[in-house]
């Protein structure tokens, strides 16, 4: 403000909160004519989405404000550090501890562009953090590391933001920014400098997308922004769980060691997409721990009258953390005396709540109604769950643990070259929108792959669509097969257990003498299918329990391309919700 005075507003929930609440306000406080602003629209990583927890947050003398977008791995040993210093928090934020940070820096009158470059460097995780400060009323700071910030400039003003659709409106001239700079706008001008104050190359572009294409990040769905984004989404899932010495550090699961070495049990229960995960996570947690483990529909599983006990430990998976069937499951297995760990991407949700332990996904916002992103990072925090287990259990798989975390590392990686490879599954896509039925088949976890590429099929395309375990094809399903039905073969890896790529291989020429069209998902390399499938998808080298990871994302792709080439609304399928939050 022109009068050196920092004011700030905030409110828990949707944005007219905030802007009723600003309408209500007496005024006369120097906000109308105020030309310097921050803003953010939380969700939720630590601390409830409350007023109390929302953002800005501001020094204790209220002389430097800060929002955060991302999450502060550090952020515990910073504010014990501040505690002891007598700093009182306001929040439990990860983000507030950059505001006392600031304006310790700042008491030495270095300016908050110099504060913010000592700041950023002293902290670990990801973050977008703006910041503004009362004796320098024409600045705003931005810092980003792991996470986007674009700078659009204007006619005569500058706007920060996380993406260009935020000041689309005002210009669609941009800036990116490199990981680990500041940037600095003023009304004269834009200066960006690495973390030690070095005058950093930046790249300027024009953005030539319209306004509604911007809110999907120029994509024509959110769905597939949503599958663009897996790579982050994975590398989010695994950050700060990971040591460079290859072991699992759970911190936040609130189940001690003793806990987790008396379990003889375990059941997931899930619904719809998470289900699919559950059953992903079957074959890794049993293999790595040895623990018997279930999966089971949560609709299904309290009336079945399951048993549970002190010992047993139920994993409830849901991207919403909302889904009602699952809060029963959940709910019946506390009334039994199970221990519950909850699998969600949503802070503070009703699931998490409810559960005595947690393990956030951090996909980020899930707009599209088919789970993409969510999956794949369900998959991690399951196979972060099994390693957990085998870790603290000391049995011989966890010989295994270091390996399986190398290969963790390296998967963001492997779905952005997925990504890459995804033309000619469009242009396959775009060739069965007149497809009456399309069959998926696979083994081991390229099994509940399968199941869930139909799933994604049925939702967005509305077209019959069916996973079996391809070692039931004979008992049933291949009476299904005539002469052009499409079956995708999710292949499993030939330097796996090569009896099970010889065994789909067979199902494969099985399918195909009854006229199948053969789409197979194979591995890089793998030339044995080539002679029998009509397309092949390749995905890169990945190990057995891990190759969910990279198997799925072509299904996803397919299934968005065929229910876009007929026409329908892939964000928002008929009869379906995001969170179903009935019985
Ligand atoms: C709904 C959605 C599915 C989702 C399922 C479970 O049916 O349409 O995409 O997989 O709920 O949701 P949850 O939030 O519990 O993971």
């Amino acid at each position: 403000m022109a009068d050196g005075a920092v004011r700030s507003a905030k409110r828990a929930g949707k944005l007219a909160n905030l802007c009723k609440a600003l309408d209500e306000r007496p005024g006369g406080d120097g906000l109308e004519t105020a030309t310097t602003g921050i803003g953010h629209t939380r969700w939720a990583t630590h601390g409830a989405p409350t007023d109390r927890n929302a953002h800005p947050h501001t020094s204790a003398d209220g002389r430097v404000a800060v929002i955060h977008n991302g999450i502060i791995e550090n952020f515990a040993r910073l504010r014990d550090e501040l505690e002891s210093a007598g700093v009182e928090f306001a929040s439990d934020t990860d983000s507030e501890v950059v505001a006392h940070l600031l304006a310790a820096e700042t008491a030495a009158d270095v300016g908050l562009a110099a504060a913010m470059r000592t700041v950023a460097g002293r902290l670990d995780g990801a973050f977008t953090l703006l910041a503004v400060a009362a004796d320098e009323p024409d600045l705003v700071v931005g810092a980003r590391r792991n996470s986007p910030l674009v700078v659009g400039v204007g006619a005569g003003e500058y706007f920060l933001a996380s993406d260009v659709s935020a000041f689309i409106a005002h210009t669609r001239d941009a800036i990116e920014l490199g990981q680990d700079q500041v940037v600095t706008i003023t009304p004269k001008g834009v200066e960006v400098t690495d973390l030690a104050g070095a005058p950093a190359a930046t790249t300027a572009y024009h953005v030539d997308w319209d306004a509604s294409a911007a809110e999907k990040g120029g994509y024509d769905y959110f769905m597939l922004k949503e599958i663009a984004e897996q790579p982050k989404a994975v590398a989010d899932t695994l950050r700060g769980r990971l040591t460079d010495a290859g072991e699992i550090t759970l911190d936040e699961v609130r189940l001690s060691d003793q806990d987790l070495r008396d379990v003889d049990k375990i059941f997931i229960v899930a619904c719809g997409t998470a289900y699919h995960a559950g059953l992903v996570a079957k074959y890794a947690i049993e293999h790595w721990t040895r623990i018997p483990c279930e999966v089971e529909l949560a609709s299904e599983f309290r009336y079945r009258d399951p048993v549970l006990d002190r010992s047993t430990l139920v994993v409830a998976i849901s991207q919403s953390g909302e889904t009602m069937d699952t809060i029963m499951a959940l709910r019946h297995a506390k009334v039994q005396k199970a221990r519950v760990l909850a699998i969600s991407n949503t802070n503070g949700s009703t699931i998490p709540r409810e559960s005595d332990a947690v393990l956030y996904t951090h996909a980020g916002p899930e707009v599209a109604v088919a789970s993409t992103k969510a999956f794949l990072t369900q998959l991690v925090a399951c196979y972060l769950v099994g390693l957990h287990l085998a870790q603290v259990r000391g049995i011989k798989y966890a010989d295994e643990v270091a390996a399986v975390v190398a290969q963790l590392q390296a998967m963001p990686s492997k779905v952005e070259a997925v990504l890459a490879t995804m033309e000619p599954v469009r242009e396959l896509g775009r060739s069965l929108g007149t497809a009456r039925s399309v069959l998926f088949i696979g083994r081991h976890v390229g099994y509940p792959v399968a199941l869930e590429g139909a799933l994604k099929l049925k939702e967005l395309a509305y077209m019959h669509a069916e996973g079996f375990a391809a070692g039931e094809l004979k008992h049933g399903p291949i009476a299904l097969i005539d002469a052009g039905t499409p079956v995708v073969c999710v292949v499993p890896s030939p330097r796996g257990r090569a009896v099970l790529h010889d065994k789909i291989v067979s199902n494969i020429q099985e399918v195909r003498a009854r006229g199948a069209r053969v789409i197979a998902i194979a591995e890089e390399g793998d030339t044995a299918v080539l002679p029998h499938a009509d397309h092949v998808i390749h995905v890169p080298r990945t190990p057995t329990l891990l190759a969910p990871l990279v198997s799925t994302v072509p299904l996803q792709v397919l299934a968005c391309e065929i229910a876009a080439t007929r026409g329908h609304d892939v964000d928002q399928p008929r009869n379906l919700a995001k969170s179903v939050t009935v019985e």
